[in-house]
């Protein structure tokens, strides 16, 4: 794990270091300045990099329902050969067009089994002791068919094992159930489905899921990747995307109808990153199965307390692929679908897609107030459908705010472009991106401190610190990165009335099957690492205040003056107030951290994360930087903090009135 790093900035630091003054922060504690809005950290969902299927959508077979475009991907057949046996894949494409392949069984096994094994998504992972709920359609048994399930390991050894009781014949699938424990913990199990004795059986939808969800519930969500979103207490849940709202082309584009009503009714499609890069980021296996689709986004967003942020294909396919656009003309069904999302979330349950958001179980409304129109597009051919968007939308729904993209940079001529062209439009909410070195971020923390106070509000919606990496996943998110993200931060904090979404992407990756790196949140299939990044994430996130504070060094902000950032604020709500600084030097500082306005003493904390190694970075089992917190004590007014080198320090202290000593 060794990267090489420019050496010049870092003697620089240190020489400027060896020069350098105390330095004194001083912290308006008594003047509250712009408010914060509660959706200033939010997360950005996409299913990239096995985020839905194969992470945090819990269903553990992979192409259940053969509708891949190799129908038996993911299945081996008699894989320990001899049983007699084959499958026949029949299309009744006209009786269900969303689902229309399913499979024809004949067994000839009087004495042994005819075994169909799945191979999970680079494996199952299944606990010592848990149970796995299966089930799977079937229809028409004939002679004297029997079917077992069975966890099995690499080797062949069963794990845990349950009969499946085949209903008596009948024209209709019907769903079979059993229960599976495992008898051991195996990051790499599968699945068997044994069949004794001889005769025909069709079957569809093969499935497996832990019982241990996310709130418990059946067919749900990962609980231990959802627990690390909960802990971030987001402001807003973007969803679903990123480029996949768009497609490779617009056939490929997501449509959100189409993801909600029957889990067995949702059609699957090839995922957008299935083809995206070469060997070894591809994914011949990457499909949407649609099993986590917008209803259940919707539901995470309310378990999570966040604002659910749904952005919407505007009629353009991606720019970086065919660039493929609908005709203005023909823009319609696109604006329809916007306006029934709007129904779906927030109408009454007598409308017709209010009434199916109640028969999916959730009667009352999701309170959306916000609408992406379009993801990362740009050029004029994004102006002219944003315009029609916004004209259709805001006649019908003046209450919903819309964000509008001015494309995938962070600057420059399509950046400009979009802005011109888009400012004199009024828009609400205007959705910047920067993927850039983690140099970058050092040197823009001032970004925001210049930005129009009377413009659009800015939602950071997409951006991390691209940095070096090695062949280890998850060596992009590295301190280095992280570190850069929190000093960049300080300036999001500090221009908190101006910005007011703020979300770092992408959200999660497993280790074995990624595309796109760095990410918040590495897994593997049951165990989560939460990288360095995640914990800045988590640091602001969590002591995001309501108000911001003046925070000045000699009259300025700090903006990494002698490589020091910092940002402050207040919590009206629990009367907190908390001072974020950041130390990218290599080696430590003194910083005076005078507290204006605060009457008596009071207990302080410090929460610290650091390493000296700007190459050190967390993975999946192995947790290398952390965040730990250590009492002060009280402290009257003035706190001198010795900030360890490259670190990010959480100044708490309580400043109501019963706190005071
Ligand atoms: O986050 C990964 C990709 O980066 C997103 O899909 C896209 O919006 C951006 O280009």
């Amino acid at each position: 794990m060794h990267f090489r790093f420019p050496l010049l900035p870092l003697l620089l630091t240190t020489l400027a270091a060896s020069l350098s003054a105390q330095v004194t922060l001083n912290v308006a504690v008594d003047k509250p300045g712009g408010d914060i809005a509660p959706t200033m950290y939010g997360i950005f969902f996409e299913d990239i990099n096995f985020a839905a299927d194969g992470g945090v959508y819990a269903e553990l077979v992979k192409n259940r329902s053969f509708e891949f475009d190799r129908p038996l991907m993911g299945w081996a057949l008699a894989p320990e050969g001899g049983a007699a046996g084959a499958v026949l894949v029949e299309n009744q494409q006209a009786d269900n067009p969303n689902n229309p392949r399913y499979l024809k069984v004949r067994v000839e096994a009087p004495r042994g089994t005819y075994t169909m094994r799945n191979e999970g998504f680079r494996g199952m992972g299944v606990r010592a002791g848990e149970h796995y709920d299966f089930s799977l359609l079937v229809r028409r048994p004939t002679g004297n068919l029997q079917l077992e399930v069975a966890l099995v390991d690499t080797s062949g050894s069963v794990l845990g094992r349950a009969p499946v009781e085949l209903s008596a014949a009948s024209d209709a699938f019907s769903k079979a159930t059993a229960t599976l424990t495992s008898s051991v913990t195996d990051v790499r199990a599968a699945l068997e489905l044994r069949f004794g004795g001889t005769g025909t059986v069709e079957l569809d939808i093969v499935s497996l899921f832990p019982r241990d969800t996310w709130r418990g519930r059946q067919g749900g969500m990962r609980k231990d990747i959802v627990s690390l979103l909960d802990s971030l207490q987001p402001g807003f849940v973007r969803f679903p995307g990123g480029c996949i709202v768009e497609g490779r082309d617009l056939n490929n584009r997501y449509q959100w109808k189409k993801t909600v009503g029957d889990v067995a009714d949702r059609k699957l499609i090839v995922n957008r990153w299935n083809t995206e890069f070469s060997a070894p980021r591809n994914a011949p296996d990457y499909y949407q199965s649609y099993g986590l689709g917008f209803y259940e986004y919707f539901l995470l967003a309310d378990d999570l307390g966040a604002e659910p942020l749904p952005i919407l294909n505007c009629g353009m396919a991606c720019q970086f692929n065919t660039a493929e656009v609908v005709p203005l003309d023909d823009l319609d069904p696109y604006i329809q679908d916007a306006l029934d999302l709007i129904e779906f979330a927030n109408g009454d349950t007598t409308s017709e897609w209010g009434g199916l958001r109640a028969e999916m179980g959730h009667p009352e409304p999701f309170g959306m107030k916000y609408l992406g129109v379009g993801n990362e597009q740009w050029g004029p051919q994004y102006v002219e459908r944003y315009e029609i968007f916004v004209e259709a939308l805001k006649a019908a729904h003046p209450e919903i705010e819309l964000v509008t993209t001015v494309g995938p940079f962070a600057g420059g001529e399509m950046f400009d472009y979009l802005w011109n062209e888009l400012r004199p439009l009024n828009p609400d909410i205007v959705d910047e991106h920067y993927y850039m070195p983690p140099g970058w971020f050092f040197s823009h923390a001032d970004r925001y401190d210049d930005y129009d106070r009377d413009g659009p509000a800015i939602f950071a919606g997409e951006y991390a610190g691209h940095g070096p990496a090695d062949d280890t996943p998850e060596s992009r998110n590295n301190w280095l990165s992280a570190l850069s993200e929190a000093a960049y931060m300080t300036g999001l904090e500090r221009n908190a009335d101006v910005v007011r979404l703020t979300s770092y992407a992408p959200l999660m990756a497993h280790v074995e099957a990624w595309q796109w790196r760095p990410d918040l949140i590495w897994f593997d299939n049951l165990e989560v690492g939460p990288t360095p990044n995640y914990y800045v994430q988590r640091l602001f996130s969590t002591h995001a205040g309501t108000h911001t504070l003046p925070a000045l060094a000699d009259g300025r902000a700090l903006t990494g003056q002698d490589s020091l950032y910092a940002s402050a604020v207040t919590d009206t709500v629990s009367q907190e107030v908390y001072v974020k600084v950041v130390n990218a030097n290599d080696t430590p500082r003194e910083l005076i951290i005078e507290l204006d306005g605060l009457r008596g003493r009071r207990e302080a904390s410090l929460t610290v994360l650091a390493d000296p190694d700007l190459k050190t970075f967390n993975r999946v089992r192995e947790e290398a930087i952390r965040p730990y917190t250590r009492n002060l004590g009280s402290v009257k007014r003035s706190v001198t903090l010795t900030l360890e080198p490259r670190s990010v320090n959480l100044l708490s202290l309580p400043v109501g009135d019963r706190a005071r000593k």
